[in-house]
């Protein structure tokens, strides 16, 4: 018998298709979902998912199998499309026999999808519009997570709010629809169930929980900082795109900014080839959310965060979290 009949009731095939208590996902953090993180969110009746980011598949291997010891409950690993060896990724995926995993950054490439399914796991996808949502799911996706810019890490154009109204009527009702970004409270769950949604993914709201290895300056960096915070990398020039980034403005946001400047008058001066120049600012935050996560190096590091970060005000244990998210919809669902 749950505590939360209502919101159990509306997570149904979200939970049953994840394997998990509550369709409650914790969506890949790069350096912060790992073991203990990811462990801890099955734990507690939600779904854990190991950020492989750029690990190697050997890394990975290590870190499903430490994640399986510490949980007997079902977890995802979410693959980077874009890494030059996803074969080799998946293929340690189905040895573990991870039953879920969750393909990002981009669109899959050929016979990826297929690969994941032959192995056995579920495929999860994400989608920038819905056209595109259409064919990811008629070609092999299971599920499809929609996440607004108001998330934390690499980000689209859309708010979570307005994807939701174009996503969930048109798909809601044949397929299986996770909503994230920008959540950081059961109010806001209850809604997106009420809408069609089968479950939620949020990030920001995990990332400094007990059981998050994230440096305890990362972590005091996410209590201090309100939602205004949290802010988009900015472009300066058009010839040198920068890759939507929300993440807590710092000295290295800054920094970043100056750097587009110097490069754009390199190009100028004709000093620098253009795909030098490219390179240039594609390269600048390479391993800057790594320092900012394991170093702790707040200042030039990259802090990446969500709008809800403002709603990150202590440490708790992730079970603590996933309980207070529950009733919070509970209870919104009861008083309606
Ligand atoms: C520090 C951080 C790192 C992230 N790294 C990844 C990643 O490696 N892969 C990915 O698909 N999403 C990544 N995300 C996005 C989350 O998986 C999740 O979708 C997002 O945080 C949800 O929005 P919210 O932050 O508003 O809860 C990251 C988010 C944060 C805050």
């Amino acid at each position: 018998m749950t505590a939360y009949p209502k919101t159990a009731a509306l997570m149904e095939r979200g939970a049953a298709f994840l394997g998990s208590e509550y369709a409650i996902m914790c969506g890949a953090m790069s350096w912060v979902s790992e073991r203990h993180l990811v462990s801890a969110i099955s734990n507690a009746g939600g779904f854990g998912v190991i950020a492989c980011g750029a690990m190697t598949p050997e890394l990975l291997d290590a870190e499903i199998a430490a994640t399986a010891a510490l949980t007997a409950k079902p977890f995802g690993v979410n693959l980077i499309t874009m890494h030059p060896q996803l074969p080799q990724l998946i293929a340690v995926c189905t040895r573990h026999r991870v039953s879920h995993v969750v393909l990002a950054g981009g669109i899959p490439p050929k016979g990826s999808v297929e690969a994941i399914k032959a192995g056995g796991a579920k495929v999860i996808v994400f989608a920038p519009t819905l056209a595109l949502a259409k064919k990811l799911l008629r070609s092999g996706g299971d599920a499809l997570v929609i996440e607004g810019m108001e998330a934390g890490g690499h980000i689209g154009p859309v708010s979570t709010s307005v994807l939701a109204q174009e996503f969930l009527p048109a798909l809601a009702t044949d397929h299986l629809v996770f909503v994230a970004g920008g959540i950081g409270r059961g109010e806001a769950i209850a809604g997106y169930l009420e809408m069609g949604a089968v479950g939620v993914q949020l990030g920001t709201r995990f990332a400094c929980a007990s059981e998050s290895i994230a440096h305890p300056a990362f972590k005091q960096a996410f209590f201090r900082a309100n939602a205004r915070d949290a802010v988009v990398s900015v472009q300066v020039d058009p010839r040198l795109p920068v890759i939507p980034v929300r993440a807590l403005r710092n000295k290295g946001t800054e920094a970043f900014t100056a750097k587009q400047r110097e490069v754009a008058e390199l190009l100028d001066s004709g000093n620098v080839e253009m795909i030098e120049a490219q390179l240039q600012i594609e390269h600048y935050w390479a391993g800057a959310l790594r320092r900012a996560v394991i170093d702790g190096d707040i200042e030039n590091g990259s802090l990446m965060a969500g709008q809800s970060v403002g709603m990150v005000t202590e440490e708790e244990r992730a079970a603590v979290i996933v309980d207070r998210l529950l009733a919070e919809c509970e209870a919104a669902l009861t008083q309606r």
